[in-house]
């Protein structure tokens, strides 16, 4: 088990607008992709390709028309809704383009939320997520209100969530999305940081031509497939 992909992608088929694989318009058309344990995978594509679709079934938000999706050898197409967004809440971190933050708290009761909804104490929960704060570089802001923040530090509260309930796989879309260049670099770099410290597995969709130096491959998706999976260039 421990050799096998974290996350296994395979022939999956996704359509949007009606129901089951026969109608709608097709967004993912036999979409098949490996991840290893503690790989750090950036997916690249035009806007359009498919990447948040992927992105939302393979963290179990969305399901799948056809094929099948297995994160850490379970398969998400034979759960039912509920024990999908439980296994979603256990194991899955996600990191936004636009933080999904929410403004009037403050950056520690945010970080708290995932650890609150898996039914940790509020008091365990507020020291953790401290503990989280610290390591993205916030450790002196953890009592500011989020909307006070700048958009790297909203940013890096929005990885410190994805963290505290120390997650097998962080799913971020388009996180440096929203921020400059540099803002987007050190983000980058911290993704690379913590995904290494924790030995985490890290599927990102990017369109930031700097993300290829953080990861260690680069996947790249058009019109709803995976058209290569070269090696790091
Ligand atoms: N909930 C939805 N309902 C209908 N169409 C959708 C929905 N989500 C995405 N799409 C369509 O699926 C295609 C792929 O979208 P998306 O996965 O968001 O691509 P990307 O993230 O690569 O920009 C787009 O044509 C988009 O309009
Ligand atoms: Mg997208």
């Amino acid at each position: 088990m421990t050799n096998s992909p974290l996350v296994s992608v395979s022939k999956v088929r996704k359509s949007y607008g009606r129901a089951g694989s026969s109608g709608g318009t097709p967004v993912l058309r036999g979409v098949s992709l490996d991840v290893a344990r503690g790989e750090f995978v950036a997916l690249m594509g035009a806007s359009g390709s498919g990447k948040t679709t992927l992105l939302n079934l393979v963290g179990g938000i969305d399901s799948t028309d056809e094929g099948s999706i297995h994160v850490d050898g379970t398969a998400l197409e034979s759960m039912t809704d509920d024990s999908r967004s439980a296994f979603r809440l256990r194991n899955i971190g996600f990191v936004f383009q636009f933080f999904n933050l929410l403004p009037n708290l403050t950056v520690k009761e945010n970080i708290s939320l995932p650890l609150l909804f898996l039914g940790v104490k509020e008091g365990a929960a507020h020291r953790s997520a401290n503990e989280a704060a610290n390591e993205v570089g916030l450790g002196d802001k953890t009592e500011r209100l989020v909307h006070q923040l700048s958009g790297g530090e909203m940013q890096r509260v929005g990885i410190a969530r994805a963290l505290v309930h120390k997650p097998k796989l962080l799913l971020a879309d388009e996180p440096t999305g929203n921020l400059d260049s540099r803002t987007g670099k050190s983000i980058l770099e911290l993704l690379r940081s913590v995904g290494t410290t924790h030995h985490l597995t890290i599927l990102m969709a990017t369109h930031d031509m700097g993300a290829a130096e953080s990861c260690d491959r680069v996947v790249r998706m058009a019109d709803g497939q995976v058209t290569d999976e070269p090696s790091k260039p």
